[in-house]
């Protein structure tokens, strides 16, 4: 038996979201300890040196996807630590090339190792692992849904460069939609309390589910009008503040200056298209006024969109960005596995956005199916492991319902719900949530009437609190 397994809760970090506030703090404390302890050079050794003892756990990487950063600062984070690493980084020399699901493969490694890193190209593939392991599960990007670690490292160099998030204007340039890192990113940024002035290629706007999530609960406000264009303005929350404790600096609060570019590559494995008009960063673009103060971030690889010659520029922390990889990843892993002494990832709540309904939860044959083509759930091999599993999500304004896929995130707003008892459905989800709330599995979601009506259930007629016996007297509803 595994080590993580005996703890009562497994904890996975598959979203930036699964991490509290207070948590990320725990890891950047974490990391910075890590990161004086490595930057020592009197001493002599440089693996294992930060751990207590005990540190002898395993990392299994299991990439399904190209990697650089991501899989070889976890591993070199895993041997710092004292531990030991198994990988699998070629799809095409592991099971999976024989066609085996992930599901099967996360089951069998979850007995190899203590914790597990994966990378996969579908969107939800993470969270899909998460389910099936018995040891924590960290994603390290799943398709384009996201990559809460980079986001850590991302987070963790600002916090070095600016010592406080709230109110710094934060600009994400080039293939906002297809990036996870910049979905990560958006979400903590919000949290956090920093602005985000987006700046897309075109037509490589942030997904609207992302857009969506970023007005409705994190409450930021779209300003069209900022000084240097459109600008998420991030309202002052009790939730933000915590993060870095440091005073402001005298650069916040400034509207006309940012704080940061966080540049991004065309994600070419994700489009069939190639993007012709895709922003460059170079001298030049770093010339205008609002970006004089600005940091310049990229999780890299960049292939052509940040020219070389800004690496000898001052506001460059790109390389430094990824040095901050392993401490950060220290940092991440010993608190997940509880290895460093007083120190666990579990001894808190955790979680920003916790959902207040049980999930819909259904057979993936039964009922509606996430939208987005490239969730896990629509992948041939996975078939058998996934179910048609959502989050209901209550939107305030105007009041509304809607479903979230527990793997990809993606939302899906418009939606029929049916009973199975009484063989109606109805668009009006808030009455049935509130009279079936408790027994979401007798409730069935499809995309449209038309498609109910074809799975054999009438439209429901009547409402109220007498409504499903008043139906049920006419005779018509097949019960
Ligand atoms: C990113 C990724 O894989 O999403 N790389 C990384 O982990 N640093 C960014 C990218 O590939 O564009």
């Amino acid at each position: 038996m595994n080590r993580a397994a005996k703890s009562p809760v497994t904890r996975h970090v598959v979203s930036i979201n699964d991490l509290s506030n207070p948590e990320i703090e725990q890891v950047f404390d974490l990391a910075q300890g890590f990161l004086d302890e490595l930057a020592d050079k009197s001493r002599p050794y440089r693996i294992a040196r930060s751990t207590d003892a005990g540190a002898r756990h395993i990392l299994a990487s299991l990439f399904y996807e190209p990697s650089t950063r991501t899989r070889l600062s976890f591993e070199s984070a895993m041997l710092r630590l004292g531990g030991e690493n198994i990988t699998s980084a070629d799809p095409n020399t592991s099971s999976a090339a024989k066609g085996e699901s992930l599901a099967d493969s996360v089951r069998v490694v979850s007995n190899y190792a203590d914790i597990m890193v994966i990378r996969h190209p579908r969107d939800g593939a993470a969270r899909l692992a998460a389910e099936y392991s018995s040891i924590p599960v960290i994603n390290g990007g799943d398709g384009s849904h996201e990559h809460p670690t980079q986001t850590l490292c991302d987070l963790f160099t600002l916090k070095t460069k600016k010592k406080n998030l709230r109110n710094l204007n934060v600009a994400i340039a080039g293939d906002l939609k297809g990036s996870r890192t910049v979905h990560s990113f958006v979400y903590a940024l919000a949290r956090f309390g920093a602005h985000i002035a987006p700046r897309p290629a075109p037509g490589m706007e942030l997904p609207a589910h992302v857009d969506k999530r970023l007005r409705e609960e994190f409450h930021c406000v779209m300003d069209p009008h900022a000084p240097f264009g459109a600008l998420y303005r991030t309202p002052d929350e009790p939730h933000q503040p915590a993060l870095f404790a440091e005073p402001e600096s005298d650069i916040l609060g400034r509207d006309e200056k940012m704080a940061a570019v966080y540049v991004t590559r065309f994600q070419k494995e994700r489009w069939a298209e190639k993007n012709q008009d895709y922003p460059t960063v170079d001298a030049d673009f770093l010339k205008r006024p609002e970006f004089l103060q600005a940091s310049v971030l990229h999780p890299l690889p960049r292939v052509g969109e940040l020219d070389a010659a800004v690496d000898s520029d001052s506001r460059a922390v790109y390389f430094q960005q990824a040095a901050y990889g392993v401490p950060v990843r220290m940092a991440l892993i010993a608190l997940l596995l509880g290895i460093r002494k007083g120190k666990s990832l579990r001894a808190v709540a955790g979680g920003f956005d916790k959902q207040r309904l049980p999930p819909y939860d259904q057979p993936r044959d039964e009922g509606l199916r996430c939208v987005n083509s490239n969730c896990i759930v629509h992948d041939s091999s996975e078939l058998p492991y996934v179910r048609n599993k959502f989050h209901v999500i209550k939107v305030a304004s105007p009041p509304a319902y809607k479903l979230r896929c527990a793997y990809c995130e993606t939302d899906i707003e418009q939606f029929v719900v049916a009973s199975k008892k009484h063989h109606w459905f109805t668009r009006e989800i808030a009455s049935l949530l509130h009279t079936d709330g408790q027994n979401f599995r007798e409730l069935l979601a499809f995309s449209d009437a038309s498609v109910a009506e074809k799975a054999g259930y009438r439209v429901r007629k009547h409402f109220g609190p007498h409504a499903e016996s008043a139906d049920a007297g006419t005779g018509t509803h097949g019960d």
